[in-house]
């Protein structure tokens, strides 16, 4: 069978580029998008220089026009001491702003609950939030979806007690979304001893009961969006005496959730939903015209390093054997990956027109 997508879409991935064109570049990572079957994505903002001022973000999107092959966005960042003054002028540019409240790559962080109260104040409403925020950051974080009932998008939930939070707060009508990797639902910390540092990312794998948690999440409605969190280091820095955090995942996340498909855990429908109708209804961008994605999902193949388009040339998934190849890519009517070569000219992806996000809690 083949499952057609309609323009799949992914809110959460760091193509690197600018100072860290040795990880991947736009060029590159967007080729890696379009093999993986992904016609759009939006960029987060930690690869330095970090895209936390107007200079920094046209820096950026200047990047993208030249080179991006797929669809893009970009997220702005939150940054310490505060970059409030700002977003009146930056929020037409950009998909929404991120703020990263526990330590990971980057260095964006936001500790300080006061801090973090300001910037959610003055963020315009209508554009969404997205944080990186774990364990009991989670309930701090809620405390101000609260107060200011603005879209928050919580990245990368990996852990039952997250979710249950989260559940809890969506019960009470918090206009709130959430996301889960393909690593959080297809590995657990018993993988560690294998993949080494290969399997280290924030946050981090879990338990089995983690896992299972997410999957059950994923198939009654409760997680909105499989994000990548598309994270790319180079292997030497990864083998290195102080590992970076991330792995990329644009290549390997749809053949995944195919995979996820043949075990039974999830429905092909609930697939859609959750690569491409839900993301594009909650940060508002509509499926282009003549756009779509085939995902054959009882092909098999073997995940390896050497078909990758990333310039990182690894992933934590190869050796595993799932059912689930990308066919083919249309997008706009003309075919960007026939299965096998990526023919988008770099330049030719377009930045996303953003209409009015719609939440629904
Ligand atoms: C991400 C990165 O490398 O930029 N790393 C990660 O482990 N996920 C940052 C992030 O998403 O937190
Ligand atoms: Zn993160
Ligand atoms: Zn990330």
């Amino acid at each position: 069978m083949r499952l057609r997508i309609p323009a799949p879409f992914d809110p959460h991935v760091h193509l690197r580029d600018l100072d860290w064109s040795h990880k991947g570049t736009v060029a590159s990572e967007t080729a890696a998008a379009l093999a993986g079957g992904y016609t759009a994505l939006l960029d987060m903002p930690n690869t330095p220089p970090a895209t936390t001022s107007p200079a920094a973000l046209d820096a950026k999107r200047g990047r993208f026009q030249k080179t991006a092959r797929c669809d893009w966005g970009l997220w702005f960042g939150a940054a310490q001491p505060g970059n409030q003054e700002c977003y009146g002028d930056v929020q037409h540019r950009v998909c929404g702003l991120k703020i990263y409240n526990n330590e990971t790559t980057g260095d964006l962080l936001i500790e300080d609950q006061e801090l973090r109260d300001r910037i959610f104040a003055a963020w315009p409403t209508g554009k969404p939030l997205a944080v990186h925020a774990e364990g009991d950051t989670v309930a701090d974080i809620l405390q101000l979806v609260r107060r200011y009932r603005k879209h928050v998008h919580f990245c990368h939930i990996s852990s039952a007690r997250e979710l249950g939070l989260l559940a809890d707060a969506r019960e009470e009508g918090l206009p709130l979304s959430i996301g889960v990797c393909p690593h959080h639902l297809f590995l657990t910390r018993d993988d560690l001893r294998a993949l080494g540092p290969l399997g280290l990312m924030k946050p981090e794998l879990k338990t089995a009961m983690d896992r299972d948690a997410l999957r059950q999440a994923l198939a009654s409605g409760l997680v909105d969006v499989v994000e990548s969190d598309h994270a790319p280091h180079t292997l030497a820095e990864k083998l290195s005496d102080e590992p970076a955090h991330g792995v990329p995942g644009l290549e390997t996340t749809l053949p995944l959730l195919g995979q996820a498909a043949h075990e039974g855990w999830l429905e092909p429908d609930r697939i859609v939903e959750l690569v491409s109708t839900s993301p594009r209804r909650l940060f508002g961008y509509p499926v282009p015209a003549d756009s779509w994605t085939e995902l054959d999902l009882k092909d098999r193949q073997v995940l390896d390093d050497g078909g990758l388009r990333t310039l990182c040339g690894w992933s934590p998934f190869s050796g595993m054997r799932v059912h689930g190849v990308v066919r083919q890519v249309t997008l706009r009517g003309k075919q960007v990956f026939d299965g096998e070569q990526v023919c988008a000219a770099p330049g030719s992806g377009l930045p996303l027109t953003q209409c009015i996000p719609r939440v629904d809690a």
